[in-house]
């Protein structure tokens, strides 16, 4: 308990400053600074050599901030009442007098926000009077995160401090909702979207590979373990780590589980620690067993193809 506080103090007190840290969530890691502070946010851009076109998810601890910087409507209370805190991102339009770092949006007039779940998180949100803007903690287009580990290995020296809470629960990213218009899904992620249709009562639209150039995380190079990963594999080729979902008699050396009994949020939370593992360990093919499209599976899929774009 005492290590937490003095943790959180730390955190704080790197972010006061403007740097910008780890944190852990339920999805993946993010790489944090302080939303308002044009300076904090440039340092996130070139911290993660994200190009300063892709916008960043703003992350609140409720909605009494959130409403001096966004304009909310129906669905939005919807949602949040049923699904926050937790992984689901809201596009919202920006209110003019909101202090939110020009940088954040690229001069645009919507904004990407999100209410994390991981107690730590939301434990530092309430030390700070500024929301926290965090991509995943990774380098543009590489693996997300989803240890404190993890996050050291993507950024070694250049990263000021990490709050470590453990292996992220969840292990993909947040689902990314549109609300301006009509609600369009443009990301698959932790949260099923059947849940979501259920809770707005309509049909949601789906844009997660979208020509038109709205969110990078749409784009088909993305969660890169930087070698090429094959999918729907009946099984592996020579030398190819073959990834598993559920048990085989076999034993193989190159047989990795990510559930042996296709439990698929096993599968989401054991995703990229595992593909990370696997290129660590000097793999130059990877081979995944067919993943069921329904539920999670829908967000391993994406991430799987995006990954599978080498
Ligand atoms: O689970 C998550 O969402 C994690 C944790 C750390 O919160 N964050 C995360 O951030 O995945 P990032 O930056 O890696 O992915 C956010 C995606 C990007 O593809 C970005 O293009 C899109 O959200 N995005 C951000 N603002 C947007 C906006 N105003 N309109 C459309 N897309 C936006
Ligand atoms: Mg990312």
């Amino acid at each position: 308990m005492k290590s937490i506080q003095s943790n959180i103090k730390k955190a704080k007190k790197y972010l006061d400053k403007k740097h910008c840290i780890g944190v852990p969530t339920e999805t993946v890691y993010g790489l944090a600074g302080n939303a308002y502070s044009d300076i904090s946010v440039k340092k996130i851009f070139k911290l993660k050599k994200r190009p300063m076109n892709n916008p960043l998810i703003v992350h609140y601890l409720n909605l009494n901030k959130l409403k001096e910087d966004c304009h909310i409507n129906d669905d939005f209370i919807k949602l949040y009442k049923k699904f926050c805190p937790g992984p689901i991102t809201f596009i919202l339009e920006l209110k003019k007098k909101s202090k939110i770092s020009q940088f954040i949006t690229n001069k645009k007039r919507t904004l990407a926000v999100r209410f994390p779940k991981h107690l730590l998180f939301r434990k530092l949100l309430k030390n700070l009077n500024y929301p926290l803007a965090a991509p995943s903690a990774n380098i543009s287009t590489r693996l997300s995160a989803v240890t404190a580990s993890d996050v050291q290995e993507e950024f070694g020296p250049n990263i000021s401090y990490i709050l470590d809470g453990g292996k992220s629960q969840i292990g993909v990213e947040s689902t990314i909702i549109n609300l301006i218009n009509k609600p369009t899904i443009f990301r698959f992620g932790g949260l099923d979207i059947s849940k979501i249709e259920k809770v707005l009562n309509k049909k949601i639209l789906i844009k997660t590979n979208s020509k038109i150039k709205i969110a990078p995380g749409q784009f088909p190079l993305h969660y890169s373990p930087g070698i090429p990963l094959r999918m729907s594999a009946k099984k592996p080729r020579k030398n190819e780590a073959y990834l598993l979902i559920k048990n085989r008699n076999i034993v193989s050396k190159n047989y990795y589980y990510l559930s042996k009994n296709n439990n698929l949020k096993q599968v989401a939370k054991n995703l990229y620690s595992l593909l990370r593992k696997i290129k660590n360990k000097g793999y130059k093919m990877i081979a995944v067993e067919k993943v069921p499209n329904f539920g999670i599976g829908k967000t391993i899929n994406d991430r799987l193809k995006r990954a599978s774009k080498f």
